[in-house]
């Protein structure tokens, strides 16, 4: 008996250790792309507060050879969002992982997800390469294959986001 309610006792403890931090996470990655602090065009999250600021400390510096913490969030258009995990989980990215969504009305779901992800236009790692010493953020001028959008096109792209509140 003793053994039962021990048991329970931890799988409803893991439950409630674990489940709000991926319902976090989940949210962060396929909720509103125009949540987090805006960086020039860009959107950067964390679920920390210390965290955030360093990320968006980083992105705005410039410095080269700093990588971002764990759990940064980074989404420039409503469909494309990069992830920093481990080293260890992806190691070929420097622990981000690529994310494609599919964004219908207020929900999106994950078309595609980890370190070979691509859009039409090749490898997200294809393109985001050249800016290994950006962490494999592309900003401007980091070096990162040329996109055909301008920033007002990015802009109207990012205003279209059916999942954001109506503004
Ligand atoms: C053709 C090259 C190219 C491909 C392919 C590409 N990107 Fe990018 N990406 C860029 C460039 C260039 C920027 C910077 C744009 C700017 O800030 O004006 C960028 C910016 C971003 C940003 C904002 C942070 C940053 O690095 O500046 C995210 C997030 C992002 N891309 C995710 C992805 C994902 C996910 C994929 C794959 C599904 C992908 N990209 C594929 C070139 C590319």
């Amino acid at each position: 008996m003793y053994k039962l309610a021990t048991t329970l006792l931890v799988l409803i403890f893991a439950a409630i250790v674990s489940e709000p931090a991926a319902a976090a996470d989940d949210a962060a990655i396929l909720g509103c792309s125009r949540e987090g602090v805006k960086v020039g065009m860009t959107y950067i999250r964390h679920p920390d507060a210390k965290k955030l600021e360093e990320a968006v400390g980083i992105f705005k510096s410039n410095r080269e050879n700093v990588d971002y913490p764990a759990g940064t969030i980074i989404q420039l258009v409503p469909h494309e969002v990069m992830v920093k995990r481990t080293k260890a989980e992806f190691p070929n990215s420097n622990g981000w992982e690529f994310f494609i969504l599919n964004v219908s009305g207020k929900t999106a779901t994950v078309s595609a997800r980890g370190d070979t992800a691509s859009n039409p236009l090749g490898t997200c790692i294809s393109c985001h390469g050249p800016a290994a010493k950006h962490d494999y953020v592309c900003a401007k001028g980091h070096g990162c294959g040329p996109i055909p959008v301008t920033d007002e096109q990015i802009a109207a792209i990012q205003n279209q986001d059916p999942r954001c509140p109506a503004h």
